[in-house]
């Protein structure tokens, strides 16, 4: 369970303080949870306050019962988060030994480790790339190969930052399936509404604060019927 109590975001900016995200107060049980919303709204800060990536200024972020801010490496333990650019996570040569990084805390043995990440590979339908340079995969290949990485932890909450915006079609779809059929609890930050309807729950952010809440279907109907009537993304007066 994530629980947001009262959780806001302010930052320093040259002119002083801004509120990225009003206090903020949720709970998040459902298994699969959209976060919606036009850009600069706050879905990207919301999402990582989930993982200690961001940290409240205000107010508490609990996963599981943890505050994020004191538990944090329990927390990441529990909760992996992937980026909309899987380069930004992907750091090793080479596909499995990129996974095999994931598994160095499970896995001691390098052996073992190759053997696991190999494993995990095969899972995602990826094994035939398992030596091949990463810089030479494909935009779906290399989501898929950050989601593997992060999976292979075991997180019991996966966070996933607009993982099909970078993607074609196809591949979007491969992933946005895969997502909404893991059996972890899933925090989707996306733009992709056909997508989102399919959570259980959304949540919508605009301005740095949730405008609506509840049963996916209904709120990106809200979405689409309110989305272009309010502020631009970053036009805060
Ligand atoms: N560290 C920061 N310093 C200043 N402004 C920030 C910082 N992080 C985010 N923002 C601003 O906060 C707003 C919300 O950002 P973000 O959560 O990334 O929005 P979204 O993911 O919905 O596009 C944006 O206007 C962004 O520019
Ligand atoms: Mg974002």
């Amino acid at each position: 369970m994530i629980e947001f109590d009262r959780a806001g975001v302010r930052v320093p900016v040259a002119s002083g303080d801004l509120q990225i995200l009003a206090p903020t107060s949720l709970s998040l049980t459902e298994q699969r949870v959209a976060l919606i919303g036009p850009n600069g709204a706050g879905k990207s800060t919301l999402a990582r306050l989930v993982n200690g990536l961001a940290t409240p200024s205000s107010g508490q972020v609990r996963v599981d019962g943890l505050d994020v801010a004191t538990r944090g490496r329990e927390v990441r333990r529990r909760v992996g988060f992937t980026f909309t650019d899987p380069a930004a996570q992907l750091v090793m040569p080479t596909a499995a030994e990129d996974v095999a990084l994931s598994l160095r805390r499970t896995h001691r043995h390098r052996a073992e480790r190759r053997a696991a990440a190999l494993d995990v590979l095969a899972d995602f339908g990826l094994e035939e790339l398992a030596d091949r340079s990463v810089q030479t995969l494909s935009g779906g290949q290399r989501q898929l190969l950050a989601l593997a990485g992060v999976l292979a932890t075991a997180p019991s909450v996966l966070v996933a930052d607009e993982p099909t915006t970078l993607l074609d079609l196809a591949n979007a779809r491969m992933i946005g399936d895969l997502l909404l059929g893991l059996p972890q609890q899933l925090v989707l930050v996306t733009h992709d509404l056909d997508l989102a309807a399919r959570c259980d729950r959304a949540v919508l952010v605009t301005d740095g604060r949730v405008a609506a809440d509840g049963p996916a279907a209904e709120v990106v109907a809200h979405y689409r019927a309110t989305a272009g009537t309010a502020r631009p993304a970053g036009d805060r007066g």
